[in-house]
């Protein structure tokens, strides 16, 4: 089985991850690389409007919910309907993704178009020469939560048009971690030493 690694909001490295650590940490282990302060420079005021600065507390249940939330978007066809929203409001204004550990892109209408309209627009130009697949189902396999960060292993249903819509189950890591509008956050998550 293909593994992919799709990590949002991704603060903490992708080893530890990977490693399992999550799992059983009452709390999110230590970042290697604490993000510096010029990360957080456009983090929007809270005098008004949402908050952007708690950190809040969900119980496991939530935080399952968000992650199916997330997961209902990102297969077809709800992923279009995301896409076509140029931001979507899953996503925290100032989200952080992260494609591999050195690349981060910041901001709802970056992070909107690489994580649904990748393959959205698949689905909509089914003749266009690509590898890619179209995520039609999905089934979580492993879930983790702590805190406001969802940690997931799901098994998709991809349909690869190249391969007469070959239907390929392909397992994808996500961690999720969440503000406290419901949105997927770049928060960074603060060691406490
Ligand atoms: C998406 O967000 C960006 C950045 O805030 C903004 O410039 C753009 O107009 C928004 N697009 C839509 C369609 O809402
Ligand atoms: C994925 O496809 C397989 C084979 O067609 C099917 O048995 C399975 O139930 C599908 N998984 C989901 C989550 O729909």
């Amino acid at each position: 089985m293909m593994i992919m690694k799709l990590f949002t909001a991704l603060d903490l490295p992708a080893a530890l991850i990977a490693a399992g650590t999550l799992a059983s940490a009452s709390n999110p282990p230590a970042p290697r690389n604490a993000p510096s302060a010029a990360n957080n420079q456009h983090l929007p005021s809270t005098s008004h409007g949402p908050n952007y600065n708690s950190t809040p507390h969900f119980s496991f249940e939530e935080l399952f919910q968000l992650q199916k939330k997330f997961l209902d978007n990102f297969v077809f066809p709800e992923n279009q309907v995301q896409a076509k929203s140029v931001n979507s409001s899953l996503l925290a204004p100032n989200v952080q993704g992260r494609v591999d550990i050195t690349r981060t892109f910041t901001g709802q209408e970056l992070n909107t178009e690489y994580l649904f309209g990748l393959f959205a627009n698949i689905a909509t130009v089914p003749n266009e020469f690509t590898l890619l697949g179209i995520p039609l189902a999905y089934e979580i396999t492993h879930f983790a939560a702590s805190q406001n960060i969802a940690s997931a292993s799901t098994r998709f249903n991809f349909s690869f048009p190249i391969l007469n819509n070959l239907i390929v189950p392909i397992e994808i890591e996500t961690w999720n971690v969440f503000d406290s509008n419901y949105q997927i956050s770049q928060q960074p998550q603060r060691p406490k030493t």
